[in-house]
């Protein structure tokens, strides 16, 4: 064999390998180390919807997927402490003693009373009377009357609990709401209730009613007061 025909013959066998390894497949090929090739995706920013069919199939505690839910008890970022409650009667009762954590003469009361009218004034008016345009004097699609907010004797405690948990007919706002912002709103009712725009001083204003259920305080007293 001359040198000229291994030279070819080395062209020839380079221009094969050449030809033959690049291909249009995208398979990685015989995969001797299937943990490596199929390895268990954690597809972090993936759709909520497609993570959370992949945890049902994988039906599977430890599933890798994550359900799209915050861990229980996350605190979103510059959220105040939540308030430890839950939906049960006793949590409701006890919930009455819980006075609103926000300084009140620092509650803007401006975007207190822009979520009251997003979240509440549908069902609750924008009087707070309990007829907004949801129920209509009974007119409207929503069948249970809505109740008075001026003249609700709840305390801003429990007016929180129906906020978080929903009472009766209506349902909870701890979806929409931050814990700040239904605190807010609360506030907001609570300005309202004590007759004032400017709400401040009777903004702590537990009813008459509420009052005689707890301790009376000179403040609840002094800020029961505007009201008569
Ligand atoms: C879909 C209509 C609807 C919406 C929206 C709604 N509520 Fe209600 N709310 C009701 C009904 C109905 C009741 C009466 C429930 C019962 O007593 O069975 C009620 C009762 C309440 C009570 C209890 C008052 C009492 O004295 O018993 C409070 C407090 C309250 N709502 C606050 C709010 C706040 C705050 C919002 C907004 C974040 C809101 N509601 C939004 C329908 C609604």
């Amino acid at each position: 064999m001359s040198i000229n025909k291994i030279v070819k013959a080395g062209l020839v066998i380079v221009a094969a390998v050449a030809l033959f390894s690049c291909g249009t497949r995208r398979s990685p090929g015989r995969a001797y180390m299937p943990d490596m090739t199929y390895s268990v995706a954690y597809e972090t920013y993936a759709p909520a919807q497609q993570r959370l069919e992949a945890s049902a199939k994988a039906k599977n505690e430890l599933s890798p997927f994550y359900s799209g839910m915050p861990v229980p008890g996350t605190i979103a970022r510059g959220e105040m402490l939540p308030i430890h409650m839950s939906s049960n009667r006793d949590s409701a009762m006890s919930a009455a003693g819980i006075k609103n954590p926000l300084e009140l003469a620092k509650v803007d009361l401006k975007e207190a009373e822009r979520l009251f009218l997003i979240n509440c004034a549908i069902c609750h008016g924008t009087k707070l009377d309990g007829n907004g345009p949801l129920y209509n004097g009974g007119n409207g699609p929503f069948a249970a009357k809505p109740a008075d907010l001026v003249a609700s004797a709840m305390t801003e405690g429990s007016m929180f609990h129906v906020a978080t948990f929903g009472k009766g007919q209506m349902g909870s706002y701890a979806s929409q709401l931050t814990t700040t912002q239904r605190w807010e709103v609360i506030a907001y009712i609570h300005s309202k209730k004590a007759g004032g725009s400017t709400g401040a001083p009777g903004m702590n204003a537990d009813s008459a009613a509420a009052a005689s259920a707890k301790p009376v305080t000179a403040d609840s007293a002094k800020a029961a007061a505007p009201k008569g």
